[in-house]
């Protein structure tokens, strides 16, 4: 783990030497400029966590310095060293952007518990900044909807992969809950304080990708002014989701499976690299195996990924967790939206449970949002449903994936119940109806399990 970087301007010689050392002893990186001019060099080149500055220095003085440096945006806490008579000034430096001021003379401890609370400060602001990106939803593992026996098997997986630092991957439909399961992962480990970052490697160009996960130093490139930190080194500790691993670029996959064999990375223009910490969570509504075989991702980089898999299976084929999520959802929208919604029809909660959700969790999701704004009284009907979930049960297929096989099962056991129904379960004449033969009707109504359907007994 690298030391915070500590700053320090100051005119006098000895100051400066007494704060490299002793800064240095407790285990900060320390760098050192004589007046402002040349911390604002510094400061372009490198970035500091912290910039400790004397107020009265030739040349360009600490408050000439800190409005400069407030002005050019440039990150670091910066707290102001007064000397006697200049403890207004340090308390208007305060009121411009400066985050404390010790006075002069100080001793070790007094310098470097105000450092402390200033890197405290600045954790509690990042954490800040990540808590409310996560709009109020937090990711216990209540949060889940989880009744089938699937979800179910992947709640206990989740337990156990978030005791360890090994690379999950997460694969499933689009809105099956990958995003969600990752969060999950991150706070449910002994990584919940440190941060979780994400990105979608699909939503950034190429070009910039990669200075977005391991930063670039200045100069790197022409719009690289000055060094920044990339997304790896801000999940030092903690958790890196790399959503649509899938969509990653060949020469970046090369620079991935290097974070994971050696732990190491290198920002853009650097020669050097350094270490990190970082536990990694990648999700794909691809195929990767079949990516590996066509040759579009590396198939080293796979296999390092993939050592923890969680498949998250379609909800058309975890039926049960349909109520439960509508159930959860309209309590969800209530609260957010000011709505008194008590539930849904039992018409409306059929087609939930026939529609096949091509759009998975998300656009159940959508669905209920939308009935729930449309509801003309306080429960959702029939009518504040699209039309193609209205319709769903009768006059469109199911869709299983693009599978003959399991949509034309599919239809065929749609077409067998209509036509008992029709008949009222007369055997002869529905064989007749679906133009096969007696024999074939009886095999296939035991296969589906529809021996007692139209008898009274359907399900
Ligand atoms: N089991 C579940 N219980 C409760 N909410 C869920 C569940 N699964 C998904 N959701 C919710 O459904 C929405 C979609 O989930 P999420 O964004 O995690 O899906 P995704 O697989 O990442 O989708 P995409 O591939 O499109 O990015 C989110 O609002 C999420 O909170
Ligand atoms: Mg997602």
């Amino acid at each position: 783990m690298l030391g915070k970087q500590v700053l320090v301007i100051d005119d006098e010689e000895n100051l400066r030497h007494y704060l490299q050392m002793v800064l240095g002893e407790a285990g900060y990186q320390v760098g050192v400029a004589v007046d402002g001019v040349e911390a604002l060099e510094k400061m372009q080149h490198h970035t500091w966590d912290i910039v400790l500055c004397d107020i009265r220095m030739p040349r360009m003085d600490g408050m000439a310095f800190l409005k400069e440096a407030k002005a050019k945006g440039l990150e670091g806490t910066i707290i102001m060293m007064s000397a006697y008579g200049t403890v207004d000034t340090a308390v208007e430096a305060m009121k411009i952007g400066a985050y404390d001021y010790v006075s002069k003379p100080f001793n070790a401890d007094e310098i470097i518990l105000t450092i402390k609370k200033a890197e405290e400060r600045e954790r509690l602001r990042e954490e800040n900044v990540r808590l409310k990106e996560e709009v109020q939803r937090d990711y216990d593992l209540e949060n889940i909807v989880a009744k089938s026996e699937a979800m179910r098997k992947i709640f206990d997986l989740i337990k156990k992969v978030a005791r360890y630092k090994s690379s999950v991957l997460i694969t499933g439909e689009s809105g099956t809950g990958k995003e969600l399961v990752a969060r999950a992962i991150h706070y449910n480990s002994d990584r919940k304080d440190k941060p979780l970052i994400s990105i979608n490697c699909g939503a950034i160009p190429e070009n910039l990708l990669e200075s977005e996960l391991f930063g670039h130093v200045k100069g790197a490139f022409t719009d690289a002014i000055r060094t920044k930190k990339g997304l790896f080194e801000m999940a030092n500790q903690g958790t890196m989701f790399l959503d649509e691993i899938g969509e990653l670029p060949q020469g970046l996959q090369v620079k991935l499976l290097r974070v994971l064999q050696d732990g190491e990375i290198r920002r853009v223009g650097d020669t050097a690299s350094f270490q990190v910490d970082v536990s990694l969570i990648a999700a794909t509504a691809r195929d990767l195996a079949s990516e590996v075989k066509n040759g579009r991702f590396r198939e080293d980089l796979y296999y390092r990924l993939n050592v923890l898999p969680i498949h998250l299976p379609p909800l058309r084929e975890r039926k049960e967790d349909i109520l439960p999520l509508v159930e959860r959802f309209i309590e969800l929208y209530n609260k957010k939206l000011g709505l008194r919604i008590k539930g849904a029809t039992k018409e409306a909660l059929e087609r939930f449970l026939q529609y096949s959700w091509p759009g998975n969790v998300r656009e159940l999701e959508n669905i209920i949002e939308r009935g729930m704004i449309l509801a003309e009284q306080d429960t959702i009907g029939l009518e504040a449903l699209p039309m193609h979930v209205q319709e769903g049960a009768t006059s469109t297929p199911v869709p299983s994936g693009l599978s003959i096989k399991k949509n034309a099962r599919d239809i065929e056991i749609k077409l067998i119940k209509e036509a008992l129904k029709k008949t009222g379960a007369n055997r002869l004449r529905t064989a007749r109806i679906l133009e096969i033969s007696h024999k074939a009707l009886l095999y296939k109504l035991k296969n589906y399990g529809l021996e007692n359907y139209g008898k009274g007994g359907e399900k």
